[in-house]
């Protein structure tokens, strides 16, 4: 028995999807197949249009999914967020010819909307009290307006360099996405046991993506302050230096409050810094 994984077949999120599946020690290789056996787990993954990936995780053809929350969203299939993965962010926008001289959201009333994301747009342009008529079309959006198929698109943007190559503009943000964990709401037990063992793998790869080891010197009466400015998983390892009086503290720290922290530890007389990156991290 394995457990079968639809990941996204060349796009945006294909190569990270692999990449988190790796450093959650499982051995994939991606040699252009459409489907790969792991060599260390029981799991196969399946290469698939990440616009199916929903249908097929919802049917049990694949037990999970990694795809865009914005394509769970739109394809409205009975499946189940496992888990949001922290990669792969993006929104999903309206955008218009560069040239135009946009007023504001009225502009779109009477207007022609193309979009892989009908669903999406429709339920914004009710929220919004607007009328306007959406192309569904499956690939290459954004070169719907310069064509005259529509007169703008709603699409998700990234770099935003695929608007830019096609001459379009941002005009409003209709929704935040980032790449999500599905699964198959019927799983067997022993299925569910398989999904509970890459659940924890997961988190402990993208837990210990937020956080900084951090090791450094500091004068023995300053480590009550820098203990409070670290107070670490538990509380910080502290050991003492050959120098007399001084001790080397080892934490953690979260990344997006590391340089405010560093500020704090230096003038709390904190000296020889190292920040490090963490590979995994269970709590
Ligand atoms: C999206 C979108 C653009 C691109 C935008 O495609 O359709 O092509 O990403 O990214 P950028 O702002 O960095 O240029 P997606 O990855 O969803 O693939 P798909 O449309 O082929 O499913
Ligand atoms: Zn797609």
């Amino acid at each position: 028995m394995k457990l079968k994984v639809a990941v996204q077949k060349g796009g945006r999120l294909s190569e990270k999807s692999l990449a988190l599946l790796r450093s959650c020690g499982i051995k994939v290789s991606n040699g252009g197949k459409l489907r790969s056996e792991a060599t260390n787990f029981p799991l196969e993954v399946l290469y698939l249009r990440d616009d199916d990936i929903p249908q097929y995780v919802a049917d049990g053809v694949a037990d999970l999914g990694i795809v865009g929350e914005n394509v769970v969203k739109e394809k409205k299939k009975a499946v189940e967020i496992a888990e949001a993965l922290g990669f792969a962010k993006c929104r999903l926008s309206m955008a218009v010819q560069r040239e135009i001289d946009y007023p504001g959201l009225d502009w779109f009333n009477g207007k022609k909307i193309a979009t892989s994301y009908p669903n999406i747009v429709q339920k914004f342009l009710d929220e919004k009290g607007l009328t306007a008529e959406i192309e569904e079309i499956s690939g290459s959006v954004e070169i719907a307006p310069s064509i005259g198929l529509a007169d703008s698109v709603c699409d998700i943007v990234s770099t935003g360099s695929t608007l830019l190559a096609n001459g379009l503009k941002e005009v409003e943000t209709v929704d935040r996405s980032e790449a999500v964990l599905i699964q198959n709401m019927n799983l067997s037990a022993e299925k569910a046991e398989l999904v509970e063992k890459l659940l924890f793998r997961i988190r402990a790869v993208n837990k210990a993506d937020k956080f900084k080891y951090i090791l450094l010197n500091a004068p023995n009466d300053s480590l009550d302050e820098i203990t409070s400015l670290l107070p670490g998983m538990k509380s910080p390892t502290v050991l003492p230096l050959a120098k007399e009086g001084w001790s080397s503290l080892h934490s953690v720290v979260k990344e997006d409050e590391f340089w405010e922290v560093i500020d704090r530890l230096r003038s709390a007389g904190a000296e020889g810094i190292l920040v490090c990156p963490i590979e995994k991290m269970v709590l």
